[in-house]
């Protein structure tokens, strides 16, 4: 008997979840440890805390607790997940961490793996996961952008560590077989010539192995960044890719109900909400509380929004993820929300 054909059209984001450690960190009291104020951290930033992981937090403990919010408002059975992407760059284990999280999670039919793409991380998963469901093998995934950046920021470097902070965030996605695709559209970007600006070392360590003959040792050093670079790249690639994606899908800006950007810097927000004239108002922000969390920031801060009740079925959210790589990307996407 011939196989019936299923047409997969879409997918659906039905679901979404977040966790910070308890553990915050104001900006006066990092002026105890390196020569740095809350008044410059602010006007520079926007920031005036982050969350730092405790001795006991680790990084698939966060992405199990938002992964399991984020099921938990899709309604879905860990075991009928298919796939799980993990969005981060500090994983427990260098292995990956998706797997412990999997099993935490007791998704135990899901695939399960990480993926690195540093702050851009979340928005490159969404977009990978959306594949596999659009193209008919899966059909539920849950994607995950969690990140632990504070175990490897130099806290003597003041020109850094003030940005970062830990969190997870997670998105339950559905594939759909109508006509309407929650994910509209999406560009991603990468310019490995100009990834010295901000990046994450191996150490070169060389030790003996036998006689005549050495082995390299693994290990990184910490977050190293060109601040003003990266800054630079943001407000000019992130206003020129999302600009692209709205005009190549005859989405004016007026039409966008929030603007959903890595949250780095709130500068870099605020020019790139004025490049599309989009209203302050209709400008997601939380890296006031929360720093840069690198890959979490979206999927926390869109949870935020759900939560509160801003960000409501049928928006229409326009999104950009940008960072070490150098990468970034955009998409634009609806939030439909449980159904
Ligand atoms: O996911 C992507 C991650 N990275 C980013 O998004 C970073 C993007 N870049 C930025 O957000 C900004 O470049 C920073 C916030 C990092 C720095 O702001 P800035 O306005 O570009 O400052 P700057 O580097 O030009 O430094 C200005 C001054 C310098 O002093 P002098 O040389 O003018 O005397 C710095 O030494 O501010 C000083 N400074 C600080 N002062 C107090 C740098 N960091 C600090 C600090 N506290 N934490």
């Amino acid at each position: 008997m011939a196989e019936t054909l299923k047409t997969i059209f879409g997918v659906s984001l039905v679901g979404s979840g977040s966790a910070t450690p308890i553990q915050r960190l104001t900006n006066d009291e990092l002026g105890l440890r390196v020569d740095t104020n809350d008044s410059w951290i602010r006007s520079r930033t926007g920031i005036r805390t982050r969350h730092v992981s405790g001795p006991n937090e680790t990084l698939s403990d966060l992405s199990h607790k938002a992964g399991r919010a984020a099921l938990k408002m899709a309604g879905w059975d860990p075991k009928s997940v298919d796939l799980i992407i993990l969005a981060t760059s500090t994983p427990d284990d260098l292995f990956g961490s998706a797997p412990k999280v999997q099993a935490k999670l007791g998704a135990e039919n899901a695939v399960a793996f990480d993926l690195t793409a540093a702050c851009s991380g979340f928005l490159f998963a969404l977009v990978t996961a959306a594949q596999f469901l659009r193209g008919g093998s899966m059909q539920r995934a849950l994607v995950i952008g969690a990140d632990q950046l504070t175990k490897w920021v130099d806290w003597d470097d003041r020109r850094s560590c003030v940005l970062f902070g830990d969190g997870a965030g997670a998105v339950a996605l559905e594939a759909n077989n109508s006509s309407e695709d929650g994910l509209i559209g999406f560009y991603m970007k990468s310019d490995g010539a100009r990834g010295d600006c901000l990046n994450l070392p191996q150490v070169q360590n060389h030790l003996p192995l036998v006689p005549g003959k050495t082995h390299q040792r693994g290990g990184f050093s910490s977050i190293q960044m060109n601040g003003q670079e990266v800054y630079k790249f943001a407000v000019r690639e992130v206003p020129a890719l999302l600009g692209e994606l709205l005009e190549a899908h005859c989405i004016n800006p007026e039409s966008i109900d929030w603007l959903l950007l890595h949250q780095a810097n709130q500068r870099i927000l605020d020019a790139v909400a004025d490049r599309f004239s989009i209203p302050t108002e209709k400008v997601l922000s939380n890296l006031f509380e929360y720093g840069n969390t690198s890959a979490a920031t979206i999927p926390l801060m869109l949870d935020e929004a759900v939560q509160d009740g801003r960000v409501q079925s049928g928006h229409l959210i326009a999104s950009s993820g940008f960072g070490a790589g150098l990468s970034w990307g955009a998409a634009l996407f609806r939030w439909q929300g449980p159904t």
